[in-house]
């Protein structure tokens, strides 16, 4: 199914859901991790069954919702032991300022913190409040106290508040506590200690203040791939385009516009780096020197000096060969509209790539901006493989499962 994520994929994780407004948004958390095939278990409070009735969380997980303390399951294992200690991870979202303290003092009164006491797997906590209230140095005191443990935080963001007030205490949206979920279970992954680099997204090349030349790349791909890298527990540093795109948790951004931002961002990171995954589209091109001021429009034709940007790619191949630090992997990408795999074996010798993943873009299913890519990897050792089409999380994962045994080779 099209919205798995791996390292999600049928790993036991509990949805604990506090008594706050915010607990309407904790149905559609447990939605989006139930597509991602985690085995999702939610436990309310008593008050959180006051806000969303525990048979919204059932319908969405298929299972019975636990709220009671004392009641046995069927196959009479104490429910709430079995739960916690069955779960890779715990998320309480939204956690509200009473369950952060009963939780950082282990007052187990209720089903949700007994659960979290029993439990062997991170937790991941997902704050809502009013702003007044997070702010306050017991809220402070009880949060340091569960990140000194090991606990994980994610949010809470500015805006409306339940109150109809603007400020901190909102919990961070559903889709970033999932991104946050795959964060904290991909630590210990295969790519755990190492650093990757990727890049996404189109370049800017400023033509006056107003006009730039540019690409429609949207950085999809890219970001997936920071996102499947991530969740093999990398460090990943990314470096984007101008894109529209939540930044994904866990990863380092680094937003630049042209070629040449890019190429100091890439060359600063790569240095340190162990894997460089080259998939953003730079330009080739730039205006030889940007008007100061907006052209105006006046003569009836008008000309556009050109010159090329250095090669990013070329230039990290020739610092590896010249034996500076580098990345003992790089990946390079090919969008071509015509004679793919003849343009990605040139691209892959000269610029002196480990892989290049090739694509059509001038078709609509493997175009800039799809949701889907229909890629062809190929090797310097003549290696070709044809992926089948397929959501660019799918070929995020592809791309960073032969990576691995090229990194171990090392
Ligand atoms: N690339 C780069 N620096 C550039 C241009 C491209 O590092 N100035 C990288 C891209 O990120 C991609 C690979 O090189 O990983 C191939 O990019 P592409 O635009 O397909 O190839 P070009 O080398 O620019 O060749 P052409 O435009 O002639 O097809």
């Amino acid at each position: 199914m099209e919205n798995k994520i791996p390292v999600l994929d049928r790993r036991p994780v509990v949805l604990g859901v506090t008594g706050g407004i915010a607990a309407y948004k904790a149905a559609d958390l447990a939605s989006r991790l139930v597509q991602a095939g985690a085995a999702l278990e939610v436990v309310m409070t008593p008050a959180a069954a006051e806000f969303v009735r525990p048979l919204t969380f059932q319908a969405l997980t298929h299972r019975p919702v636990a709220i009671e303390m004392f009641s046995l399951l069927q196959d009479r294992e104490i429910g709430h032991v079995a739960l916690g200690q069955r779960a890779a991870l715990m998320i309480v979202a939204p956690a509200t300022a009473n369950t952060l303290a009963r939780l950082a003092c282990g007052l187990a009164d209720n089903l949700l913190v007994t659960t979290a006491l029993a439990c062997r797997g991170p937790l991941l906590v997902a704050p809502a409040m009013e702003s007044g209230m997070w702010h306050h140095p017991a809220t402070r005191a009880n949060l340091e106290t569960l990140t000194r443990r090991g606990a994980f935080v994610v949010g809470p963001e500015k805006g409306r508040l339940a109150s109809g007030a603007s400020g901190e205490g909102r919990m961070a949206e559903p889709e970033t506590i999932l991104d946050a979920a795959c964060w904290v279970l991909g630590r210990s992954g295969p790519l755990a200690g190492k650093k990757v680099v990727v890049t996404a997204g189109g370049t800017r090349e400023p033509i006056d203040p107003v006009r730039f030349i540019g690409n429609p790349s949207s950085g999809k791909m890219g970001f997936a791939l920071a996102r499947a890298a991530r969740d093999r527990g990398a460090e990943v540093t990314l470096i984007h385009g101008p894109v529209a795109l939540r930044p994904p948790y866990g990863v380092a951004c680094h937003a630049v516009a042209t070629a040449a931002q890019m190429q100091e961002a890439v060359l600063a990171a790569a240095a340190e780096a162990d894997v460089l995954l080259m998939a953003a589209a730079v330009a080739d091109y730039r205006p030889r020197a940007a008007a100061a001021q907006k052209i105006k429009k006046e003569a009836e034709a008008a000309r556009l000096e050109l010159v090329r940007t250095e090669d990013i790619l070329a230039c990290v191949a020739a610092r590896r060969r010249s034996g500076e630090a580098g990345p003992a992997v790089v990946v390079g990408f090919a969008a071509e509209t015509e004679e793919l795999l003849r343009h990605a074996r040139e691209k892959l010798e000269k610029k002196g790539l480990d892989l290049i993943v090739a694509n059509d873009v001038s078709a609509a299913e493997s175009g800039f901006e799809a949701e889907t890519n229909r890629v062809v990897i190929l090797d310097p050792r003549g290696g070709v493989e044809s992926l089948p089409l397929l959501p660019k999380r799918e070929v995020a994962e592809a791309v960073l499962d032969r990576i691995l045994p090229l990194l171990a080779a090392r």
